[in-house]
């Protein structure tokens, strides 16, 4: 059985707040603290440059990779960290697509993350070979999986809703129709259990700063399928994932497996901390740690329904079917959220109308589940929220 005691004393939590927004950027796990402070001192400070050897800086993307992948179902040796999920979203389609030479579609929703559509319609354009990218709604990716589909590229936790994509059966249907399926984790890693060995999955990327708590902006990850791994080619070709990066040939040559869609130089004090923040996941179940979340969001949508009629659930109700977030709907969202932050609830506002929160057992518990709904349900009872202060839009929501 998962001791979350234990864990939630694994973090920093300022006094007063109560912070469901791990969903976004996780909070400081107090070794992260301590692990980048040492490796300013002992490693930057003392070793300069010979930390790349003596501190094992150069093999921390994968050594870091292989952690992350027992979180998410995948082998030894197939998940690789560096640059940002936008990054290796583009890598992982550029790599999908040479993959399926001959079809020119790639199929994704209206519940994907904007940056991978952004990223997708980029690729495209620099292809030059007339892809298209077609969007349909969740409810309808699995019937638009035809033979014309190339690439099937899905977020699988909906970031706005919480919404959950099945991904074995459509990573089944995709390859039942000759499809290569990119999966972005962002919303999954660390939020519930994955399985993408058992999937099938081709590629996975996903973000490290969310549940995963690696601190903002810490690096992302990819994943290639074994199958795949030592044939696809990286269409961004950096020095670290050659043959032999200190063989300075003029020419690329790729190096094996997942090695090749290492990029450039690792940004090693986010991996220090990533690192020190992955401490806490030893000793979990993944399988506690569902049921503990699904429980949690259980809570706090009946409690919000009883004590908050003017707020509409934006979520599935099925906790099966969704993350480990709930979203509620309100127009004045985004000022009942600064309404929320100015008493010490801290979630976030996704346009146009919803109010995000996210529950991560790790450092969340029923205390602050309801909590948080004595003060929701205070603000919304006296319309604390209607002021003009409250509607002022900041750069980040
Ligand atoms: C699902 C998803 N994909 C991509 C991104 C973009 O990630 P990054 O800003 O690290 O490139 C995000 C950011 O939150 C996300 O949630």
């Amino acid at each position: 059985m998962t001791d979350f005691e234990k864990t939630r004393s694994l973090f920093y939590l300022p006094e007063g707040v109560i912070y469901l927004d791990g969903n976004s950027l996780g909070p400081l796990p107090l070794a992260a603290k301590q692990r980048v402070g040492k490796l300013m001192t002992d490693e930057w400070g003392e070793l300069l440059i010979k930390g790349w050897n003596q501190a094992g800086w150069m093999m921390m993307p994968r050594r870091i990779g292989d952690r992350i992948g027992r979180l998410i179902g995948a082998a030894e040796g197939t998940v690789v960290m560096g640059d940002t999920l936008s990054i290796k979203v583009y890598q992982a389609l550029a790599s999908a697509l040479e993959l399926v030479p001959e079809r020119r579609v790639v199929l994704s929703d209206s519940g994907n993350f904007p940056s991978d559509l952004y990223m997708a319609q980029g690729l495209i354009g620099s292809l030059g070979k007339g892809h298209e990218l077609k969007i349909v709604e969740p409810e309808e990716v699995e019937a638009a999986i035809d033979e014309t589909v190339a690439v099937v590229m899905l977020t699988e936790v909906d970031y706005r809703t919480g919404r959950l994509h099945d991904m074995k059966a459509l990573t089944e249907k995709a390859h039942a129709a000759g499809a290569i399926t990119v999966w972005d984790l962002a919303h999954t890693a660390g939020a519930l259990p994955v399985d993408l060995s058992g999937a099938g999955a081709d590629f996975a990327v996903g973000c490290t700063y969310k549940y995963l708590n690696g601190g903002p902006g810490a690096p992302a990850f990819i994943y290639v399928a074994p199958r795949h791994a030592d044939r696809v080619r990286p269409a961004l070709s950096g020095w670290l994932g050659h043959e032999q990066p200190f063989a300075f040939d003029l020419d690329y040559r790729p190096g094996g497996g997942i090695d090749r869609m290492r990029v450039g130089t690792p940004p090693i004090i986010g991996l220090a901390a990533l690192d020190a923040a992955l401490d806490a996941w030893e000793g979990v179940d993944m399988a506690d740690l569902r049921r503990q979340s699904i429980k949690l969001c259980d809570l706090f949508v009946a409690e919000v329904e009883k004590r908050c009629p003017m707020l509409k659930l934006g979520s599935p109700r099925d906790g099966t079917k969704r993350g480990s977030q709930i979203s509620f709907l309100h127009e004045e969202g985004y000022a009942i959220m600064q309404a929320l932050i100015a008493r010490g609830v801290i979630g976030d506002f996704r346009a146009p109308n919803a109010i995000r929160f996210g529950f991560t057992p790790l450092y969340i518990g029923e205390a602050e589940v309801l909590g948080a709904v004595d003060i929701l349900e205070d603000i919304m009872t006296n319309r604390l929220w209607d002021t003009a202060e409250y509607r002022q839009r900041a750069l980040v929501t």
